[in-house]
């Protein structure tokens, strides 16, 4: 069996893009289609009620171009709203980024003292914490919400003095305890990008961990467990929709993807009506 559908993916924005990058290098056979709400970014200020309708207005939408799985490549959407969508979309699989991050940071720490940087909303609601203590109950948690990286890097300012002084805002009370941390979360879609100005902060003896790539694993396992996977050799494509600002997308998308992202080829939706 061969599933050739693609697989389906969005974001409040851009920063998913940091998920969709590390699932093209894993799934290379598989469609891709990557959907980012531009039009009521950000959605990491906003309550767990907005988010979660915005989260069910987009995978609506997906379902429109046939998927066959959804990743909410946004930390914020996966917090609050990952069991409406799995429940919304039955028998469709759902895979959010908080578990799969959870799990690279309990593998990454040794003294079991993990921060979290976040957006206020996923902060708010304990996501990581929860999920760090189901895997590993000892564990000692800190978090911070860092909502300004958002606003950076949507603005494609990944580095430079702005970013290195907002970075020693949030980062330098986390760190500056003798038994400080020895792993930082980057529990944002956006953050990823930031991670060379966040490393110069925190020092190289902390480990900065994502859950990019350990969603996109999961993401593998769940569609051979379920039959889903492709069995086609030839490259995967990658569709792009946004709900505005198609230029900004492309732009600024293009540095999280590391690859260049045509205006022309992202497509404008419109949510509203859904
Ligand atoms: N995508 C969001 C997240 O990962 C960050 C941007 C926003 O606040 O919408 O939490």
């Amino acid at each position: 069996m061969s599933d050739n559908r693609p697989i389906g993916v969005f974001d409040s924005g851009i920063g998913g893009i940091t998920v969709l990058k590390a699932l093209r290098a894993r799934l290379p056979h598989e469609d891709l289609v990557y959907l980012g709400d531009m039009a009521r970014l950000p959605y990491g200020t906003k309550s767990a009620e907005t988010v979660t309708a915005y989260s069910l207005q987009t995978t609506k939408h997906l379902l429109t171009h046939d998927v066959k799985m959804v990743v909410i490549a946004c930390n914020t959407a996966s917090s609050v709203a990952l069991g409406p969508l799995t429940e919304a979309l039955a028998p469709i699989p759902v895979i959010g980024v908080i578990e799969p991050g959870a799990r690279a940071g309990v593998a990454a720490t040794k003294t079991n003292h993990i921060a979290v940087i976040a957006t206020e909303a996923t902060v708010r609601v304990g996501a990581y914490a929860r999920a760090i203590h189901a895997l590993a109950p000892d564990a000692h948690v800190v978090q911070e919400p860092c909502g300004l990286f958002v606003t950076l890097a949507e603005e494609g300012w990944i580095s430079g003095d702005v970013v290195e002084a907002t970075a020693r805002r949030y980062l330098t009370p986390l760190f500056k305890r003798k038994a400080s941390p020895d792993t930082l979360v980057l529990g944002c879609t956006h953050f990823p990008v930031l991670a060379k100005t966040i490393r110069k902060v925190v020092g190289r003896g902390v480990k900065l961990v994502d859950s990019a790539e350990t969603t996109a694993k999961a993401v593998e396992a769940a569609l051979n467990d379920a039959g889903l996977a492709t069995k086609r050799k030839a490259r995967g494509r990658n569709r792009f929709l946004a709900t505005d600002s198609r230029e900004r997308f492309a732009r600024v998308g293009g540095i999280f993807f590391g690859e260049v992202i045509k205006a022309k080829d992202v497509e404008l939706v419109d949510l509203r009506f859904n």
